[in-house]
């Protein structure tokens, strides 16, 4: 009796596992990739979550250049509730930038942008429209302009010498810790830009901008489920974007009440000052929030993408010995045993900026831009794209177009010789900075915050990897979240 129950439990659970397995290969066959004349190709997916299950266990970007290079590189993912299309090829992207940019020059609302960016009154989550406009002017004329980022030339270069004396100071063998060092360096020099002077919360102004920027991935629970207003409060993600803001807020309030007017002539204006002029002048309607938003803006956009640029920088070089030869040998030529390096020295040394092209090609600091959204539906390349559909850039899997790019994932500056591309690609082949209207406008300032730490670094020290580990175990694993930077801090043993 015992032996045949437990035969009937054992048909019973087959049964069960058969029917559960039928249902699922019927589902698989009946939602997967389509590829009917008006919808995109796609995986299969899954009811609720979509094809979200796809993504889980890779580097955001790295999964989706996979899929991308199954599906094609230009293919509908549903991630929770949002429908997003994927972009990954030049030859896509450049329809798109040339034929849709004004369509999906729209970022869609997000939890961040709610909290961090004033009710989406900053520039980078501001919607596509006459305030966009607004800011965005003042930020390419007033604030990031060739004249404003050349006057900051000499806090760069101050800056710059304070960090080579205090890697001496600790000493020749002894291992640096160059993630924190070159973000502390980048943030101050941020902060005396923004502000004139280092400000006394400068240390945990930094460290909340940082937090903030590891909190809007883009792809976490709030971005896919944006209507279950429940689930951004059950994951803690908007009690914790309400802590940061509030603290960057009440120290740039207190930055704001100190702010001395008077002080600032309007040729060494620091980009406050500026914000303050233009607020109280007729021609622009600025309130005080949109001043912050728009200072946190700066910070955020224009701290974490230089600093992890430098950073991988050198660990290319580091993993590249002939390269870092080459670099240095170039440096140490042109510098030819001056100590203090000026910008001007370094305008001119080719290798030099063919490493910082070749960084941003295989670093990206954004891999996969900042959301667009459409604000009406399109027809895209015959394909019916609904409203509000989201639009995610690969930059990353752009930049590494085997069909563009010869031994594309390998570090070679030299392959930019003799090439026009400064930072945008003809071919749409090379996007860092982004492109089309919503392109980034601080290009200028974010590539000589990358050139002359860079230059610092490589001129007056030789580094090698702790412990006598040989260049090749370098670790290089990325951790994800708005900016891409190093999933482990870079330490190196300088040697002078
Ligand atoms: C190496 C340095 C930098 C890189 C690689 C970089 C890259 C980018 C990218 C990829 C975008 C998105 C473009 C798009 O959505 O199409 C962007 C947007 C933006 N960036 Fe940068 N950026 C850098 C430095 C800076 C700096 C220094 C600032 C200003 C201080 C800045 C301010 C902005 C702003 C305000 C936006 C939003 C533009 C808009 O929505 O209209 N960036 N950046």
């Amino acid at each position: 009796m015992k032996s045949i129950l437990k035969a009937m439990a054992l048909s019973l659970t087959s049964s069960i596992a058969l029917a559960t397995i039928i249902f699922f290969v019927i589902y698989k066959l009946a939602t997967r990739s389509k590829s009917t004349k008006n919808s995109l190709p796609e995986p299969w997916r899954l009811p609720i979550i979509g094809h979200m299950h796809h993504l889980i266990g890779t580097i955001p970007h790295r999964g989706l250049m996979d899929l991308a290079r199954k599906y094609g590189s230009l293919m509908h993912l549903q991630l929770g509730e949002v429908s997003a299309i994927v972009v990954s090829s030049p030859k896509a992207a450049k329809e798109i930038f040339t034929t849709y940019d004004i369509t999906f020059g729209n970022r869609p609302e997000t939890l961040s942008g709610e909290i961090i960016g004033y009710h989406n009154t900053d520039i980078v989550f501001a919607p596509y429209g006459e305030y966009w406009r607004q800011v965005r002017k003042i930020c390419t004329l007033d604030l990031l302009s060739a004249k404003k980022v050349k006057s900051y030339q000499s806090l760069r270069e101050e800056e710059c010498w304070n960090l080579v004396q205090e890697i001496k100071a600790s000493g020749s063998g002894r291992p640096v810790n160059l993630s924190e060092n070159i973000f502390k360096l980048i943030a101050m020099i941020f902060c005396r830009a923004a502000f004139g002077k280092g400000i006394k919360e400068h240390k945990e102004f930094t460290e909340n901008v940082k937090e903030m920027l590891r909190e809007t991935g883009g792809l976490d629970v709030e971005d896919i489920f944006p209507s279950k207003k429940f689930l951004h409060h059950l994951s803690g993600k908007r009690a914790r974007l309400t802590s940061i803001h509030k603290k960057l807020d009440n120290i740039i309030n207190n930055v704001v009440a100190e702010h001395n007017v008077k002080t600032a002539s309007k040729t060494n204006e620091t980009l406050l000052d500026v914000l303050l002029r233009l607020k109280d002048s007729a021609e622009f309607q600025l309130t005080a929030d949109n001043v912050k938003a728009i200072i946190v803006d700066m910070f955020t956009a224009g701290t974490d993408t230089s600093a992890t640029t430098i950073e991988w920088a050198i660990s290319e070089l580091i993993k590249c010995p002939r390269a870092m030869e080459k670099v240095q040998a170039e440096l140490r030529k042109a510098l030819n045993g001056k100590e203090k390096i000026h910008e001007e020295d370094i305008k001119e040394l080719s290798y030099l900026n063919l490493v910082i092209k070749e960084t941003l090609r295989l670093h990206p600091p954004l891999p996969l831009l900042l959301r667009r959204e459409c604000h009406q539906a399109v027809n895209l390349a015959g394909y019916d794209i609904p409203n509000k559909a989201r639009l995610i850039f690969n930059v990353f899997a752009i930049n590494r177009d085997p069909e563009y790019w010869k031994d594309a994932e390998t570090f070679i500056p030299e392959r930019f010789e003799n090439s026009s591309t400064t930072i945008m690609g003809a071919e749409y082949e090379f996007l860092p900075f982004g492109a089309g209207r919503r392109m980034c406008p601080g290009s200028a300032l974010g590539l000589a915050n990358v050139q002359l730490p860079l230059a610092n670094i490589l001129y007056h020290f030789n580094w090698k990897l702790p412990n006598g580990a040989s260049y090749d175990q370098i670790d290089m694993t990325e951790r994800f979240g708005l900016t891409v930077v190093r999933q482990t801090e870079l330490l190196l043993v300088p040697s002078f």
